[in-house]
């Protein structure tokens, strides 16, 4: 198995809104888990890795692995961990499909093998979440956390919207991938052979409404629809033209503006106990 196309790439605007999370505003599920400071911990498609870096920081005596296909999102969490001056964290070009090829990756060899907004860009997550199970110690917990496109809502109503999640929804699909997968993380850790009594289920919000919340969401996903790898993709599956694009912007740049907006972005959370 190898990875397929990443649909967002890593443009401006993506990494934008990769960058601005912490453990604290996206792995609530984590938090009871992290009590050990000597935990090893493997960060899969960590991204620019500011949640790597925040999880290191809180595990001194531990360390985390953090890995991720795109060589340059890597350089960026390296530069990134080197200016919080955070040093028990290291970041490697790698693949959760082919861990055999990154240096120090053994089996059972970690205590929390964790996936932040991963699973849902994968055109296989079983496999992935097997290869995540085996990679967890015994007593050890795989831990993922994706949102579910079906359940995003916004107000108030405008019509633009259903547009944007429509052709948003049908060019994941047309990678065979699964913008919806949130709410069936539970069911594939039990396909992955997690017994479904070892499995924490989670539902947790990001929630934008405030104007410099907005400006920041609505103006990331304008930025998104017309300049990020998501617009070629999008072409490329001939289910939007540019013009669809271009209005789709608009439509965010006119939910920006709307003084009573409000964002709400449902993911679900899965912590899975490797006991068998
Ligand atoms: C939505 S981003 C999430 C980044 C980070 N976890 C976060 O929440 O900020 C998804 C990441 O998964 C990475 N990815 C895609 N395929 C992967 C694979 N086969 N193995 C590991 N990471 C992968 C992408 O390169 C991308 O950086």
């Amino acid at each position: 198995m190898s990875s397929g196309p990443y649909l967002h790439g890593h443009h401006a605007s993506v990494l934008r809104s990769h960058s601005w999370r912490t453990v604290d505003n996206s792995c609530p599920h984590l938090l009871p888990h992290l009590n050990n400071p000597s935990l090893r911990i493997l960060d899969a498609g960590c991204g620019p890795g500011t949640i790597s870096v925040d999880l290191a920081a809180r595990i001194p005596l531990g360390s985390v692995l953090a890995i991720d296909p795109s060589v340059e999102v890597i350089e960026k969490a390296r530069r990134h961990a080197e200016e919080k001056g955070v040093t028990n964290v290291r970041f490697e070009v790698g693949d959760i499909f082919n861990w055999n090829a990154i240096e120090g990756i053994e089996e059972g060899g970690f205590d929390i093998v964790h996936a932040h907004q991963v699973l849902q860009h994968l055109q296989d997550p079983l496999c992935a979440m097997k290869e995540m199970k085996k990679l967890t110690r015994k007593g050890g917990i795989v831990a993922v956390r994706d949102c579910d496109f079906s359940a995003m809502n916004h107000y108030p109503p405008h019509e633009g919207m259903s547009k944007w999640l429509d052709l948003y929804r049908s060019t994941a699909k047309s990678i065979k991938c699964d913008p919806d997968i949130g709410k069936r993380l539970h069911a594939i850790a039990m396909q992955a052979g997690f017994l479904r009594d070892d499995i924490d289920v989670s539902v947790s919000a990001w929630t934008f409404s405030t104007p410099a919340e907005r400006a920041w969401w609505c103006g990331l996903w304008a930025e998104r629809s017309t300049k990020s790898d998501y617009k070629a993709r999008v072409l490329e599956s001939g289910l939007g033209t540019e013009e669809d694009l271009e209005e789709i912007a608009r439509t965010w740049r006119e939910m920006e503006g709307k003084e009573d907006g409000w964002f709400a972005v449902i993911n679900g959370e899965v912590v899975a106990h490797n006991r068998v």
